[in-house]
């Protein structure tokens, strides 16, 4: 049996399933994960089976993410260029998901447009990392797709000094053969196509995140959600800066008073077919670049500012994921957009602001603007939608990179049930987050002398100050999250094929959702 799960929209990668083995198909590269349990049983029965030399294994270790290319005299169909790929103990989603990434990186590296990976073994290293072999194969598929991803649009190619023998070679994996799947075929196959969907959103995010300031306003934010609800099929409204300013958003408007552009504010009504379980309201901060406004940050690093709508993108990712996976919940998905910027008619310290709550802040620091755009949002969400769920994204804070640093996410939550749903989430999304605390204690800091808050804490736990000034904006709502992504949702320059955007918070939400349904 051979199934082709289609064309992945934004990454073009056809995924086949096949019972059928590894070995003879057609690639450019043929793929042998391996794991440090039986190593030497495993791969020396594999490579025996190529004519490969068992000599090649006093090197590999099976350790996840590590790949090691042999070559075989061409044999028939069958690939000549192999890969023994570890994916460690084989325990935990990390382990494959990481294995898949590395895989997926070299292949691109080696310009391999056909990878085949023998997953003869998926019903036995499923079984003992006690999940199924579709759940397995889904994760095999994001991380692949997540590996093979690179942001290269801004590129015209024109300087391109590579290798006159790499020209007209595949720039990325075009198609990747999961085989030898056996009588797992069938549960391969929807697993990798739910892969599939997961992963292509979150490159998208990724990709929506790389775009730099002056690519991507908020209008180009708000073309982006329409696309995506083409793709997904739900509804999208854009409301402009007309509608913005008849419904009050003052914290909207005050951020992008030294703008040259328009806000935007755009919902994403996603509704499934049948019974709906409850209604999420996913809110994504948008601000496509954060100089800070009249309080202007430092040069250095300010490049990165473009990155301060990741929460938005990974909102619009996430609801066309969850309509294409077709999950019994109603998600409504908010973004407000800007960009934050200084000029003449730009927001000053010390102005006070009334947002569409009627809650007037005192902006202490231009450069604290998310929680002001995020504030109209939570109102806008709690009185046109009463939703059961609220959960913002925002890199809201560099605190929160001081306090758990760029790989983990700060979590807040006025529901244990909810903060514990979105931790178990984390761990098995591999995108981590870690719960603060929404004391009282620390309400004193963004008091103000003037007006009702202060969008600026005092000295200390500024991640927290930030959580606590968004919850007086959830209006009595019992199951509010925020999550705090200003760390991991992008990997600064330097990290090679894995820089820029990472579409964090994607897999997390999808799993959080797949976890009701
Ligand atoms: N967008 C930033 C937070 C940020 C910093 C995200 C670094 C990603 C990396 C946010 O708008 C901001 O500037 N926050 C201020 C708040 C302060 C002025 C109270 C901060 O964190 O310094
Ligand atoms: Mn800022
Ligand atoms: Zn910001």
């Amino acid at each position: 049996m051979t199934k082709n799960t289609g064309p992945a929209a934004a990454s073009g990668m056809n995924i086949v399933v096949t019972a059928k083995p590894a070995a003879p198909v057609k690639a450019d590269l043929l793929v042998l994960p391996l794991g440090t349990r039986d190593l030497k049983k495993d791969a020396g029965t594999a490579l025996r089976g190529l004519d490969l030399d068992e000599g090649a294994l006093s090197d590999f270790k099976g350790t996840a993410g590590e790949v090691a290319i042999l070559y075989r005299p061409a044999v028939g169909t069958g690939a000549s260029r192999i890969a023994l790929l570890g994916f460690g103990e084989g325990k935990s989603n990390d382990d494959f998901r990481k294995a898949a990434e590395a895989l997926a990186r070299k292949a691109v590296d080696l310009h391999c447009g056909v990878v085949a990976m023998d997953c003869s073994g998926i019903g036995s290293w499923a079984k003992h990392a006690k999940r199924s072999p579709g759940y397995l194969a889904g994760v095999i598929v994001e991380g692949v797709l997540y590996g093979a991803y690179r942001f290269d649009r801004l590129k015209s190619g024109k300087l391109d000094k590579e290798k006159k023998s790499d020209a007209g070679k595949p720039k990325t994996i075009g198609e990747l053969v999961l085989a030898g799947c056996g009588e797992q075929a069938d549960a391969v196959e929807k697993g990798a196509s739910a892969g599939r969907v997961i992963g292509t959103c979150q490159n998208t995010a990724r990709d929506l995140v790389n775009l730099p300031g002056n690519h991507l306003s908020a209008e180009d934010l708000a073309d982006a959600a329409r696309e995506a609800g083409k793709r997904g099929c739900f509804e999208v409204t854009v409301f402009d800066r007309k509608r913005i300013t008849e419904l009050g958003m003052g914290g909207l408007l005050a951020v992008n008073k030294g703008s040259e552009e328009p806000p935007t504010f755009t919902i994403m009504d996603y509704q499934p077919k049948g019974k709906i379980r409850k209604t999420v309201a996913l809110i994504g901060k948008g601000v496509t670049f954060d100089s800070g406004g009249i309080s202007i940050k430092p040069a250095a690093g300010m490049d990165e500012m473009k990155s301060d709508m990741a929460g938005a993108a990974c909102v619009i990712a996430v609801v066309e994921a969850i309509a294409k996976l077709a999950l019994p919940f109603r998600v409504i998905g908010l973004v407000p957009a800007t960009d934050n910027m200084p000029g003449g008619s730009a927001q000053k310290p010390g102005d006070v602001i009334t947002t569409m709550s009627a809650i007037t802040v005192e902006v202490g620091n231009t450069d604290a603007e998310g929680r002001l755009i995020l504030a109209d949002a939570l109102t806008y969400a709690k009185r046109e939608y009463d939703p059961e769920v609220v959960i913002d994204l925002a890199t809201l804070t560099g605190a929160c990179i001081v306090a758990l640093g760029m790989k983990v996410a700060g979590m807040f939550s006025n529901d244990d049930a909810l903060a514990d749903d979105i931790f178990r989430a984390g761990q098995a999304s591999g995108e981590k987050v870690w719960r603060l605390p929404l004391w009282d204690d620390y309400a004193e800091q963004i008091k103000s002398d003037v007006a009702d808050l202060s969008n600026t804490g005092s000295k200390g736990a500024g991640t927290i100050t930030a959580a606590k000034f968004l919850e007086n904006f959830v209006e009595g709502h019992k199951h509010w999250a925020h999550i705090d992504i200003a760390g991991p949702s992008y990997a600064a320059k330097g990290a090679g094929a894995g820089s820029g955007g990472t579409g964090f918070g994607v897999r997390l939400l999808v799993d959080l959702l797949t976890s009701w349904s």
